[in-house]
């Protein structure tokens, strides 16, 4: 099976109740250690890569990765760029043979934002792959860019219709109150299912993504600060609240933070019990452990996607 795009996943999460988990990939053994989680619970899995991974890690390396993923697992998998913030990344991205893209242009003003949009979607769908697009701004930190809690914006329903409807985009992102990071709220979470809902009546059917949706793993934390490391105050949204989004009109939760936190509380403990190492494959195998249950617990605790790979 070629890679594919969102479509048919969204359309059976809509039905079925369900999301799909959409991870941030870097590098190979996290790649690894997600694809194993999705084998192991058939699940179907989204792939994405922001822009800054694209630097870091070369957007063919990733690609050439991800199609390997693809051949040895048999999963419907994704490969989808996050938070794409031009016309010419998105289409770089669509050659490169990513099946759906990004296109945040969340920080312009409205007209601005669908105009962009609109000609995104228009070189995708053209071209076989879908859009995803955000209205209103989330807190927190995205591509070094920290956002406050009082300068986000909750994305206005009514935009959100006129919005889908202007630019003929496949799913939209929406900010309800979470936030990009490992530290998202001082205090308890909240999120606006009231803004959710009505989305929802004004669109019906329509796929909606929730970004800064880790829940930071308390467990993953511990670990990094019993074992060196300083994270204190590392709050996510509490996996209740996902598995309610889920239940709703979300079909897609994007995950990044929680694979950091499992990846680096892995190899904190690695070295911790075992300072004679010096073999990458030691300590990063560790890491891609960890990432796998940590994806293992999402996709069947929070998103309930398990077992609908088929
Ligand atoms: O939403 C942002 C993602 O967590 C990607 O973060 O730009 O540091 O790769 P990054
Ligand atoms: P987290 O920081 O909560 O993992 O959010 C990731 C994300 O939204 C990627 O686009
Ligand atoms: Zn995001």
């Amino acid at each position: 099976m070629p890679l594919v795009t969102t479509k048919d996943m969204f359309a059976k999460a809509y039905e079925g109740g369900y999301a799909i988990g959409a991870f941030n990939i870097n590098n190979m053994e996290t790649i690894q250690g997600i694809v194993e989680a999705g084998k192991l619970e058939k699940a179907p899995l989204i792939l994405q890569v922001s822009s800054s991974a694209r630097k870091y890690a070369n957007s063919k390396y990733l690609v050439k990765m991800v199609q390997a993923a693809v051949e040895d697992s048999g999963l419907p998998i994704c490969l989808h760029l996050d938070h794409g913030d031009s016309y010419d990344l998105c289409v770089d991205c669509i050659k490169d043979g990513f099946t759906s893209v990004m296109i945040d242009a969340s920080s312009h003003p409205l007209a601005e934002n669908i105009k962009i949009t609109a000609e995104v979607v228009k070189y995708a769908h053209d071209h076989g792959a879908v859009v995803e697009a955000e209205l209103g701004r989330l807190a927190g930190v995205e591509d070094n860019v920290k956002v406050s809690e009082s300068d986000a914006l909750y994305t206005d329903p009514e935009e959100a219709a006129e919005f889908v409807e202007k630019t003929g985009v496949d799913s939209l992102a929406i900010a309800i109150g979470t936030s990009h990071g490992a530290f998202k709220f001082k205090g308890d979470a909240k999120l606006r299912f009231d803004i959710l809902e009505k989305v929802s009546e004004l669109l019906p059917k329509f796929p909606i993504v929730l970004h800064g949706a880790s829940s930071v793993l308390p467990d993953y934390v511990k670990m990094v600060n019993d074992f060196g490391g300083a994270m204190p105050g590392a709050k996510g949204i509490p996996e209740d609240m996902l598995r309610k989004a889920s239940s709703m009109a979300v079909c897609k939760i994007n995950v990044d933070s929680d694979l950091r936190l499992a990846f680096t509380a892995a190899i904190r403990k690695h070295f911790a019990e075992n300072p004679a190492h010096f073999d990458p494959r030691q300590y990063l195998g560790d890491g891609r452990k960890l990432v796998t249950e940590c994806v293992r617990h999402k996709l069947v605790h929070v998103l309930g996607c398990a077992g609908h790979a088929f």
